[in-house]
């Protein structure tokens, strides 16, 4: 049982360069290209395992992350609105590999989930998975990838499928 977990923890780190992708839903990517203006989730960057989900995938333990959202979303992750996010939000998530890396802001991989229309993606809680700045590998629907995203953000199903909110943030740091 151990060494099967161990098995698909390792798989997760290699696995999404090779999935299948879905046909854009949500916007272009120049939707999230002003992300830096956005609410700062996570005031000073994470790193470790504050969840106890992450396994070897958003580069791993010794990465840095930080969190921003759009001001769709920002009410809801804020806790002045209630859950659901409103379609049109979008969560970012930048993982630096190092500390010196999070520094120098030197090449953060981008991970984004858009929020759908209500219906649209239901096999992805309406979340559309985004991997890269360009946006050019979208998961949603049974595709490899929105599958892949999905069946582990499905842990935080009661927030929505966000994992790391503002109140998380405070309760963990
Ligand atoms: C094995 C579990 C796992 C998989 C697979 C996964 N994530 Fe995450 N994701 C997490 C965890 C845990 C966090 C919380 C951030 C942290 O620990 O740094 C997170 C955070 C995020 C966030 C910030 C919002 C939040 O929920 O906190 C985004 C955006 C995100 N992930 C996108 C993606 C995308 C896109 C994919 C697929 C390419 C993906 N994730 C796959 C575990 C996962």
């Amino acid at each position: 049982m151990k060494l099967k977990l161990l098995t698909i923890i390792g798989l997760l780190g290699i696995l999404p360069a090779c999935m299948s992708t879905a046909p854009q839903l949500g916007p272009d990517a120049s939707a999230w290209s002003n992300y830096l203006s956005w609410y700062k989730v996570t005031p000073e960057a994470t790193t470790g395992d504050p969840t106890g989900f992450l396994g070897s995938v958003h580069d791993g333990i010794r990465a840095y992350r930080q969190i921003y959202v759009n001001t769709v979303g920002e009410a809801v992750n804020r806790g002045t609105q209630e859950m659901p996010y409103p379609a049109g939000t979008i969560l970012l998530k930048e993982s630096f590999n190092n500390a010196a890396a999070l520094a120098e802001r030197r090449n953060p991989d981008l991970t984004i989930m858009v929020k759908l229309a209500a219906g649209q993606s239901p096999a992805t809680g309406d979340w559309e998975y985004v991997m890269g700045a360009d946006g050019a590998r979208r998961g949603s629907g049974d595709s490899g990838l929105g599958a892949f995203c999905r069946n582990c953000h499905l842990f935080a199903a009661a927030t929505d499928y966000n994992f790391i909110n503002s109140a998380f943030y405070e309760r963990n740091r």
